[in-house]
């Protein structure tokens, strides 16, 4: 029977494509247990949903509640409001009461849901219509922030409320962090995890008014996978689906990629297409793999270069040639960069859309294959 590829990126690393984050996990399933909040942050694509979703599995074992909010998916209160009673209903009232009782918890919400059911599945959906007033969305929304400390606390169980891409709540309303703290804060039993990357949470929500609300929660931050985690992973991907990766072939592969946990599985996957079954990857293969991921990339990269000024173009090829000290004057004049001004600027726009960061031996460019792409495209 031929083999599936078995690496994803994409999707949740569920399973078979999900390795290591030993410690990370060990920790996050302390923290929830013990009732404490956490802010899990990383660059996009480093795995954090995946952790947590990883998470999760393991405290229902332990009886813990879970609740999932991702709230890229709640551009206004109305739906936040729905998420936030879908999560309700499914993982926490679901739980806890039989069918007929599990609607009752909505009862004296100041908007009422309409409750929709799935012809296919029987499962239950909520909507909140727009146009209530913005104090009766907020009391809803306060009342269902609630819900799961009470919920919970009543049946003497634990409760983990989850908000992913947390960055976003600023987008859904300003005053939703003040809302939201003032629900939290009288929960201590109730662990709140905030999921989101570093720089964003930091440029929007750790302003000094929303100070209080993060001071109470632990920071724990993702970085790469190591290479003595992910390189046995690769083999054994390889081994299991009747291939074989050359040892020199995995470490170019980690070079590459840093041990990204997102673009590791990309190369990874594009590399398994071009091995032919028992055959081994080879240096050429990869080049090949490589190859194919720019192209299928390429839309990406061309959009990110044409919104980038002159300047930022400059320091990407100078950083793709060479990472380093970007305002050193030597470095500066090695490339032709402007002014350490004007490279200053380059540099900060770059970094806040996280195209580079600045590592112990200078910048670098941090978006996954962009050095590859500027190397082949651009110079
Ligand atoms: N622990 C892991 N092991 C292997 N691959 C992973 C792991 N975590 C994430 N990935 C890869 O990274 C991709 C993005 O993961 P995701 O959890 O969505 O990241 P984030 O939430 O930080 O954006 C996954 O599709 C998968 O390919
Ligand atoms: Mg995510």
């Amino acid at each position: 029977m031929a083999a599936d590829n078995p690496f994803r990126f994409g999707s949740l690393a569920l399973d078979d494509a999900f390795t290591d984050r030993v410690d990370e996990l060990d920790e996050l399933v302390s923290d929830v247990l013990n009732g404490q909040d956490v802010v899990l942050f990383a660059p996009r694509r480093y795995g954090k949903t995946s952790l947590m979703w990883r998470a999760a599995q393991l405290l229902l074992r332990k009886r813990v509640l879970v609740a999932q909010v991702d709230l890229m998916t709640t551009p206004t209160k109305e739906k936040l409001a729905e998420k936030l009673a879908q999560a309700i209903h499914d993982d926490i009232a679901s739980p806890l009461f039989r069918a007929k009782e599990r609607l009752r918890v909505f009862q004296g919400l100041r908007v009422t849901p309409v409750v929709t059911v799935d012809p296919d599945d029987g499962s239950l959906g909520f909507t909140f219509d727009a146009g209530h007033r913005r104090q009766d969305i907020d009391a809803t929304l306060e009342r269902l922030l609630e819900l799961p400390a009470q919920l919970a606390g009543d049946r003497g169980r634990k409760v983990a409320l989850v908000l992913d891409e947390f960055q976003e709540v600023v987008h859904i309303d300003r005053q939703l962090p003040k809302l939201m703290r003032a629900v939290f804060q009288t929960q201590p039993e109730v662990a709140h995890v905030y999921l989101g990357s570093q720089r964003h949470m930091l440029a929007r929500i750790f302003s000094d008014e929303n100070e209080p609300f993060w001071r109470s929660a632990k920071r724990m931050e993702l970085g790469p996978i190591a290479s003595a985690a992910f390189a046995p992973f690769i083999d054994a991907r390889f081994a299991e689906s009747g291939r074989a990766a050359a040892p020199e072939v995995v470490a170019a592969i980690l070079e590459l990629t840093h041990g990204q946990p997102y673009a590791t599985q990309e190369l990874c996957y594009f590399l398994w297409q071009e091995t032919p079954a028992r055959s081994r990857a080879t240096p050429e293969r990869l080049d090949a793999a490589l190859a194919r991921l720019l192209r299928s990339e390429h839309s990406h990269f061309s959009l990110i270069w044409q919104r980038a000024t002159g300047p930022q173009r400059q320091v990407l090829q100078a950083l793709a040639a060479e990472p380093g000290p970007v305002y050193g004057e030597g470095y500066r004049r090695r490339h032709g960069l402007p002014s350490a001004s004007g490279v200053q600027r380059a540099v900060g726009a770059l970094e806040g859309q996280e195209l580079v960061a600045r590592g112990p031996a200078g910048h670098d460019i941090c978006e996954p294959f962009l050095a590859a792409w500027v190397r082949r495209e651009q110079t």
